[in-house]
């Protein structure tokens, strides 16, 4: 197995706070490793550092070989990371469609002129990725809302638009921060299956922050456990299940 993602002695402060702490592992190609932990353990922190949101104080990273220290967040995003975020960020008042056309829209560059005089070739792009944007909304279950207002959709659905719009930047990792966040058991169980989904038919690496123990275990691989910062442990979900740092830290507040 290669490695697609490497972290070496990542730290980053907030002030007095240390949200991420030496935190070195490997994610491999192909994977999906799961990220548990306490809140504020540091979880969105390093997927923050990784998308460069924040640079980290110490440490490095490197996607596919190449340095992700001093890049810009949407150079990270070319690179092929995607995210979405805990905290829902989305084009509220634009429909789903919308909301998914203008990352497949960015990655075109057809120079000023052509765009405003709506060339042939613009519109043609246009159909294009509007086609594009259907198929992504289709992948995650959207299709029937596509013409809805982002708003108007409830929190879950509004989490399937975050997938589907990460997926329009055509990523290569997927990075998904707690995204069966206020789902029930039976909704939590749903989303895992669209995410192994999405996983096979686009190839995907997946790293996957979520408190649903049940959606971890099933779908991961492989597990990283954080508690304040630090990577404390770190395994197949049967080994991190029985490990003793983990249930004091974490497990052990819900046996
Ligand atoms: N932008 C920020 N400014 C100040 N403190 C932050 C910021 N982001 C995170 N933190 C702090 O860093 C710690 C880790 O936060 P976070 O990475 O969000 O944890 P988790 O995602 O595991 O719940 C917390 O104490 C949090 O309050
Ligand atoms: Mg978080």
């Amino acid at each position: 197995m290669t490695e697609v993602l490497s972290l070496s002695g990542v730290s980053k402060r907030f002030g007095g706070i240390v949200a991420a702490s030496d935190a070195s592992f490997g994610v491999e190609d192909g994977e999906i490793l799961g990220i548990i932990g306490p809140n504020g353990a540091g979880k969105t922190t390093i997927f923050n550092v990784i998308t460069g949101v924040y640079p980290p104080d110490g440490g490095s990273l490197s996607f596919r070989g190449v340095a992700l220290n001093g890049k810009r967040p949407d150079e990270i995003v070319r690179m092929g990371i995607a995210r979405t975020f805990q905290n829902i960020r989305l084009f509220s008042n634009l429909t789903c469609l919308a909301n998914v056309m203008t990352p497949l829209l960015q990655r075109k560059h057809y120079g000023v002129w052509p765009s405003l005089l709506r060339t042939r070739a613009v519109r043609k792009c246009e159909r294009e990725s509007e086609q594009e944007a259907l198929s992504l909304l289709e992948a995650v279950g959207l299709s029937p809302f596509s013409h809805q207002k982002a708003s108007s959709l409830p929190y879950g659905l509004q989490r399937k638009l975050e997938i589907a719009r990460a997926l329009a930047t055509k990523p290569t990792l997927l990075l998904l921060d707690e995204p069966a966040a206020g789902m029930n058991p039976e909704e939590a169980r749903a989303l895992s299956g669209l995410i192994r989904e999405i996983h096979g038919k686009f190839s995907l690496t997946v790293m996957l922050i979520e408190h649903h123990m049940d959606v971890v275990m099933r779908l991961c691989s492989r597990i990283l456990v954080m508690n304040f910062g630090a990577v404390i442990a770190q395994g197949r979900p049967e080994e991190v299940r029985r490990d003793e740092r983990v249930l004091s830290a974490y497990l052990g507040r819900r046996a």
